[in-house]
């Protein structure tokens, strides 16, 4: 298939267009590189440079095509930042996406895999987490993703678009040659790994009273190889789901103290952290039930242990120190 992959360059997009063009298909990237890097985007793929919402940006985009499906990735997605700064969220993940949904309905363009997230949900009310669950979201980087679900119902039923939404839980891990590396880095696992190797100061964690079993926050980590896997699949399946919205999960929590454990025995050395105020937006667990995925498109995931993802993880840092290098 020819594919257009936005936000191509980031963490998950980069993965997505990495397996996309390994599996034989035809990849362009755009992405603004305001947080993705140049050098994640994988060898073949022609990189258009802009933002979804720049209508000229996105013509040169599709004078490359044409395209059998967009998978889009590109967002802003930081949690905390979207509950003290939602206009920025708003601006990139709703009104930038109907720009790219009317390009492609301009170029006739009928099929969308898109990233949304397990944000939609908000405070659980039960665990793990169905699809069905209430979606009452407590950022507004979770509001702004469901609302351009609710959008693509729309586009469905009005125009026909057929998509396929995944609620990513916590994407982890990396493959040889691609791995998380952002400018301002705020996720787990990339500040652990780096506080453990003396590279950042001591990891702050957030909150130590949650209603959890050890006080710290319980997520769901799901390997990035996995999510990508699942997006290659949902593309064979596109057609026959309408508008379909399944959660990518490995449906087990590991909270934060459990992470730091695990890399501690992964690296054979101490995390150095300190304990810290609660950051806002954070729920204290969450952890998906994947089984819709797995019914709808057969997918489960291949790597399930969290000592597997910390290892890719660690491997990948450890050939770039420094990242990307920019
Ligand atoms: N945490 C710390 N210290 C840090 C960073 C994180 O204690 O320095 C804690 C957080 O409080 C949270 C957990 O580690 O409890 C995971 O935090 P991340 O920032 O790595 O990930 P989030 O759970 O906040 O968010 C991620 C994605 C979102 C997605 C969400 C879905 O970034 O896009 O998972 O579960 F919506």
């Amino acid at each position: 298939m020819k594919l257009l992959v936005t936000g191509g360059a980031g963490y998950i997009g980069s993965v997505v267009a990495e397996l996309a063009r390994d599996a034989g298909h035809d990849v362009v990237v755009i992405d603004d590189l305001r947080s993705g890097n140049r050098a994640a985007v994988p060898d073949g793929c022609p990189l258009v440079v802009g933002s979804v919402g720049d209508p000229s940006a996105l013509e040169q985009c599709f004078t490359l095509g044409p395209y059998d499906a967009v998978l889009h990735l590109a967002a802003e997605a930081a949690i905390e930042a979207s509950v003290t700064n939602p206009s920025v969220y708003f601006q990139a993940n709703l009104t930038d996406g109907l720009t790219l949904l009317d390009t492609m309905r301009a170029h006739g363009v009928q099929r969308m895999v898109f990233s949304s997230t397990a944000a939609i949900y908000g405070e659980p009310q039960r665990v793990p987490i169905d699809e069905g669950h209430p979606q009452q979201p407590i950022n507004a980087y979770g509001e702004s993703k469901l609302m351009f679900e609710t959008c693509l119902r729309w586009y469905h039923r009005a125009y026909g678009l057929r998509s396929v939404s995944f609620r990513y839980f916590n994407a982890a891990g990396a493959t040889d040659a691609r791995g998380e590396d952002r400018r301002d880095e705020t996720h787990l696992l990339p500040l652990v790994l780096d506080a453990a190797a003396g590279r950042r100061p001591p990891l702050q964690v957030f909150g130590l009273d949650y209603q959890t079993p050890d006080g710290t926050c319980v997520r769901d980590y799901v390997h990035v190889v996995d999510i990508a896997r699942a997006h290659l699949v949902a593309l064979g399946r596109v057609d026959d789901l309408g508008c379909t919205f399944l959660n990518i999960g490995s449906e087990s929590g590991h909270s934060v103290r459990q992470v730091i454990d695990t890399v501690e025995s992964v690296l054979a050395r101490p995390v150095p952290w300190v304990p810290a105020a609660r950051r806002a937006g954070d729920p204290a667990t969450l952890v998906a039930s994947a089984s819709r995925l797995r019914e709808q498109l057969g997918w489960s995931p291949a790597h399930t242990d969290l000592r597997v993802i910390v290892e890719s993880a660690w491997t990948w840092r450890e050939r770039h120190p420094l990242g990307y290098l920019r």
